[in-house]
């Protein structure tokens, strides 16, 4: 969708008019509107006909043409960003054939951040994923769509700078939407791994390296291979890298990206196994957000890491019982095949610590069923071993609309997955209580330290479960269906502080 910024007041198309609960009334400034609209906006306005209550809308048509669709952002001690950002998004959703495929917005008095989170959220709601339909011109879901917004004239060039790069990070979060919502035939290890290396060629500041199945197993990738190995689709990792000539510290994402997870020889029941597709939706977040970072010019060095396998029951499949050497020299005796991604991301996080220079770590995954429980889709759940850098995401989250959720990471969850008879650690709980907690406790032992001896200091981490938020949250209205594409504004505010 493209939005764009006018600061003349006229009307192309239908316009869109955000108001306040309890002060609904007309904008002084909108110029041509015909008489019949602005009159019966005047009335329904006059008459209380409309209360302007978040995300109430309501669709006029003047007899003599133009059209006009009013957009409730609550009362004005409420209307944050969230709320505008919302009834953006609302606006988009409510938007049928009648409406046109132009709007025009104009705004009372609304300041820079608060016009921009609008235009984020229509940006961000006018997405549908198509590919494999064929386009139906009555589908009010195939209307394009491009707005205008009208503001003062001091307020133009800013605003239309924060508009393009709130674009650049819709983008990250549409692609990483895309990626998700694809079927799982053509969403594979390599077919990931091809489309980051083309989309790799659009910027000269980006490089995709992809370790194929053979060099995982000659680097000693043990927890990628036995997880992948039973599938014809051979697993592979894929490594992205923004802005690499540039020397130190730098942010780290792992992404796991089990492209359809079965559960393997430990099967899952058949009920809605489909949206096991969505298994890699840690990859497509990271995938995603590199995007947001490169289409928005950020400067700095980011490396990202995304851990892709197909999990099936094969003859050549792991077995409950096999006992892997992952890339950390660790063993893990593998209790149950469906706890996949933390094998998948042990070797993720270890090549992340060791191979690199992260100032921290963050991976993300659609880990644990429990996370579900425990959280719904309402939150992801949040881990790490800094407190403060927890608290840092959980406010990035806040900033941007995107609740993740603080959980404990206690040393009695990690002493339970280290209880293996023959390895030096398990993939299952010793029941499935805290299941969440047991996952995330099972991953901090693949950080590295940074160090060595007595200076030895584990790398700051954290692990963000995104079971229940990836896909199934009804309640966001930034997403009609499918993948949300959840954390990439997070993880842009976190890096770019912005
Ligand atoms: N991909 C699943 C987790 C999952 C389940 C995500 C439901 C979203 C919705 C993961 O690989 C898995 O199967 N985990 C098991 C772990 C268990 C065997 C310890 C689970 O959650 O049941
Ligand atoms: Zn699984
Ligand atoms: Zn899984």
């Amino acid at each position: 969708m493209q939005v764009t910024i006018s600061s003349g007041n006229n009307i192309n198309g239908t316009l869109v008019l955000p108001l306040f609960e309890g002060e609904e009334t007309l904008p002084e400034i909108v110029e041509g509107i015909p008489t019949t609209l602005k009159s019966q906006i005047n009335r329904v306005l006059a008459d209380g006909d409309f209360k302007a209550k978040a995300n109430a809308t309501m669709t006029l048509m003047g007899t003599e043409g133009g059209k006009a669709m009013l957009i409730g952002l609550g009362k004005t001690d409420k209307a944050d960003v969230h709320a505008y950002r919302e009834a953006g998004a609302t606006v988009v959703a409510s938007c049928k054939k009648v409406h046109g495929g132009e709007l025009t917005v104009v705004f009372h008095d609304a300041d820079l951040a608060s016009m921009t989170s609008f235009a984020e959220g229509m940006m961000l709601r006018d997405y549908s994923y198509d590919l494999y339909k064929k386009k139906d011109d009555d589908d009010d879901e195939d209307i394009n769509l491009s707005a205008r917004i009208n503001c003062n004239e001091g307020d133009a060039t800013a605003l239309s700078a924060a508009i393009d790069r709130a674009a650049s990070i819709v983008s990250g979060v549409h692609l990483s939407r895309d990626l998700g919502n694809c079927p799982p035939n053509d969403m594979y290890p390599m077919a990931f791994a091809e489309k980051a290396e083309l989309w790799a060629k659009q910027y000269d500041n980006v490089k995709v390296e992809v370790i194929d199945y053979e060099a995982a197993k000659r680097h000693g990738m043990g927890g990628l291979v036995a997880v992948g190995m039973g599938s014809s689709r051979k697993p592979c990792m894929v490594i992205f890298t923004l802005n690499g000539d540039q020397k130190g510290q730098h942010p780290m994402l792992v992404g796991k990206g089990i492209t359809f997870d079965t559960g393997g020889i430990s099967l899952k029941p058949g009920a809605n196994m489909d949206e096991m597709k969505y298994d890699m939706g840690g990859s497509a977040t990271v995938f995603g957000t590199m995007e947001a970072l490169a289409s928005s010019g950020y400067p700095g060095k980011v490396v990202a890491i995304t851990c892709m396998a197909e999990n099936m029951p094969a003859a050549n499949a792991q077995r409950p019982g096999d006992v892997i050497t992952t890339l950390s020299g660790k063993t893990i005796e593998v209790l149950n095949t469906d706890a996949e991604g933390r094998l998948v991301l042990s070797d993720g996080l270890w090549k992340a610590g060791t191979d690199y220079e992260p100032e921290y770590i963050v991976d993300f995954a659609t880990l644990t069923g429990a996370c579900v429980v425990a959280l719904g889709h309402e939150a992801t759940g949040l881990w790490s071993n800094d407190d403060d850098f927890r608290t840092r995401i959980h406010e990035a989250g806040n900033d941007v609309g995107e609740l993740a959720w603080p959980m404990p990471l206690l040393p009695a969850f990690e002493k339970e997955m280290t209880s293996s008879k023959i390895a030096d650690t398990r993939n299952l709980g010793a029941g499935r209580w805290g299941g969440a907690n047991t996952a995330a406790a099972f991953l901090k032992q693949f950080v590295p330290n940074r160090g060595e001896g007595d200076d030895a200091e584990q790398i700051t981490w954290a692990h963000m479960d995104i079971a229940g938020t990836y896909w199934g949250a009804k309640t966001n209205k930034m997403v009609g269906h499918g993948a949300t594409g959840i954390h990439v504004r997070t993880m842009v505010r976190l890096i770019t502080g912005e």
